[in-house]
């Protein structure tokens, strides 16, 4: 899986993805980053690639040319390597633009299982103000925030989406770190997992977990997930509910 970022700071995502787990999957060639500077695409003499919003308002706002130019070496670049890698120009499924805003539909597990399945993601990172609709019309196809809250940019929501889909590209996480029972996978929150000592500040690991039985140690797990997701996350229980019931 290839991920390309249009950003203005592209050692910032760089720097923050190329470290740990995502890090090593790179190395690995199991996904790759690339970061790509809209500054590198304006016209303008000065290197500028924002300006003042048309009908006034606080701020600046990132203008339309550099971003589109951007965009469009970017695609012609990725749809120039699927032909040689396939051997043919023809019926491309076009590469998924996403824009990281806080205006988009809010990013969940379910979302980012859906974008690993694409071969080619590219991110489009705001910041100022915003950027000019016209060329958001033209080139996005997802709008995608991460939480009702506003950054300074695109970059962290970029990084925390990367995150979240390279975990679940094949050969990125090992047996060890299986997603198979992590929370949000099954609509519920996980149960609490216990290491070594078995006895830390006079608290003891629950006696089913040492006990070896396996359909045992299933059930208790399922019943403190359920606890769990009901204590802190009643939205999601009520919809495990209605899910799960006959
Ligand atoms: N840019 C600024 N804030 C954001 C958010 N909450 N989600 C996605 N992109 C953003």
């Amino acid at each position: 899986m290839h991920f390309h970022i249009m950003t203005l700071f592209p050692e910032m995502v760089l720097e923050g993805l190329c470290t740990s787990i995502i890090g090593r999957a790179a190395e690995k060639g199991c996904i790759s980053i690339e970061a790509v500077n809209i500054r590198d695409y304006t016209l303008d003499k000065h290197k500028k690639v924002d300006d003042y919003t048309y009908g006034g308002g606080a701020g600046m706002l990132m203008q339309a040319q550099p971003v589109y130019d951007c965009w469009k070496a970017l695609d012609e670049k990725i749809n120039l390597r699927r032909s040689i890698e396939q051997k043919s120009s023809k019926n491309f499924s076009r590469t998924k633009v996403i824009y990281v805003t806080p205006q988009g539909e809010v990013f969940h597990q379910k979302k980012a299982m859906e974008l690993s399945q694409e071969e080619d993601l590219i991110f489009l990172c705001g910041h100022y103000e915003g950027i000019d609709e016209r060329v958001l019309e033209e080139i996005v196809t997802d709008y995608i925030s991460i939480g009702d809250y506003v950054l300074t940019g695109g970059e962290l929501p970029a990084m925390v989406i990367i995150d979240t889909v390279s975990r679940l590209v094949p050969g990125v996480l090992n047996n060890r770190e299986s997603t198979e029972t992590e929370s949000h996978t099954n609509g519920l929150l996980e149960y609490p997992q216990y290491s070594r000592p078995e006895i830390w500040h006079e608290k003891k690991v629950p006696e089913v977990l040492l006990s070896g039985h396996h359909a045992n140690i299933e059930k208790w797990r399922l019943e403190k997930s359920l606890e769990r997701t009901k204590e802190r996350r009643p939205d999601l229980f009520a919809t495990y509910l209605k899910m799960n019931s006959p």
